[in-house]
């Protein structure tokens, strides 16, 4: 069977799991749309390797106007929405622009996508919208329970998008990945935090006493998963995307250690993240069983290769870095630095 070529637009198509789905979209041969605000999370270097093979628009996904604008000029087939503020730690600081974009965000895109006759719409969720799980997995008829202001903001978008399709036959599919890592993510995430810190012999932050559990997802099949489900999803339906491979953190950490070499010494227990939730872990039967898809990339080589990306591109981590620590010094001083 011939693989259908599709122009979709992508939204936070320059932030770190956007612009993966870019990327392989791009080797798909599909037709690529970029819609980015370019916020302090958003960095078009990602897509360097695609350079030339998509359209990009600096562009607010809550600025219906421009959105419209863009839609009537490009008239893509789908809408694959990543754009989002996706740090739960600043949404605990300040939950603002976690509501304007996560919820605002999304309802201006599903307005302005219902006009334009969008023939599917993929929504990317999260899991953190279930809450969190003590035994047993999430399936996606679950009832959501968020507990940061962040899963909050993005369990309201879920919302917004069910009322949509219920309301409007609005042909959206929701997506609900786990924690994904990989090359690219931006390090205020734990998993380019310890990679930074451990290259450099500083001290690595773990909440608590590091025994929260977290399934970790590749980026790459994360987003062959996305392009899964543009493909052969259901419209209407829910898709958790998960890799069973759970992990406490203090296991992550010395994991990484051990691959760089370094000593246990460096990991220091600091104060929990308020409301932090402890375990999150997904059924992906659903995907998997209908829609073909398996995760393909080992954790212990994944995160081997992960490390390895971050050391040869250690100019950009480092970059990345010095401009989050003026950041946080500009805007919330005191506790924090007292805090790490
Ligand atoms: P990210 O923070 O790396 O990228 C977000 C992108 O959205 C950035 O490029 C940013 O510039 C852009 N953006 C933010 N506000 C915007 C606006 N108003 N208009 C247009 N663009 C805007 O995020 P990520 O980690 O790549 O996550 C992508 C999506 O996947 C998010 O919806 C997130 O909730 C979800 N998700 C992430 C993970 C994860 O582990 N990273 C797991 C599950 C789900
Ligand atoms: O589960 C999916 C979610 O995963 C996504 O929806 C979010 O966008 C994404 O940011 C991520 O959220 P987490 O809060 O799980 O990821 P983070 O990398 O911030 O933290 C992972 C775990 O590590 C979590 O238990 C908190 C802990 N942590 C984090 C940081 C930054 C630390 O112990 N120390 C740290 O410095």
């Amino acid at each position: 069977m011939r693989k259908k070529i599709y122009k979709i637009l992508v939204t936070g198509g320059a932030g770190f799991i956007g612009s993966e789905f870019v990327r392989q979209a791009v080797k798909q041969g599909h037709q690529m749309v970029v819609v980015d605000k370019l916020t302090y999370a958003g960095d078009l270097a990602r897509l360097k390797s695609v350079q030339g093979k998509f359209v990009f628009y600096k562009t607010d996904i809550a600025d219906l106007q421009k959105v419209m604008i863009i839609l009537k000029k490009e008239r893509p087939r789908a809408i694959v929405h990543f754009a989002a503020e996706s740090h739960v730690d600043r949404s605990i600081l300040d939950a603002s622009e976690f509501v304007y974009t996560n919820i605002g965000g999304t309802q201006q895109l599903l307005t302005a996508s219902r006009e334009m006759g969008i023939k599917r719409f993929i929504h990317v969720s999260t899991d953190e919208v279930y809450g969190e799980i003590s035994r047993g997995k999430f399936k996606e008829h679950f009832p959501l329970n968020p507990n940061s202001p962040y899963s909050a903001s993005k369990a309201s978008a879920d919302f917004l998008v069910k009322a949509y399709i219920h309301t409007f036959g609005f042909p959206a599919i929701i997506v609900r990945p786990s924690n994904n890592y990989g090359p690219w993510q931006f390090p205020e995430k734990f998993i380019p935090v310890i990679i930074y810190k451990a290259i450099k012999n500083q001290k690595i932050p773990v909440y608590a006493k590091g025994l929260n559990v977290r399934e970790w997802l590749h980026i790459s099949d994360c987003a062959r998963a996305v392009l899964a489900t543009l493909e052969l999803g259901q419209e209407g339906e829910i898709y958790n995307i998960g890799s069973a491979l759970e992990c406490k953190n203090i296991t992550l950490v010395k994991m990484i250690l051990k691959i760089l070499a370094r000593s246990q010494h460096l990991i220091t227990f600091v104060k929990d993240r308020p409301g932090h939730d402890f375990r999150y872990a997904l059924d992906s039967h659903k995907i998997q069983n209908n829609l073909f898809w398996k995760p393909h990339v080992d954790f212990e080589e994944g995160i081997f290769q992960t490390v390895q990306w971050y050391q040869e591109n250690f100019t950009w981590l480092e970059r990345k870095v010095k401009f989050l620590e003026n950041y946080w010094k500009q805007i919330y001083k005191p506790t924090h630095e007292g805090e790490r």
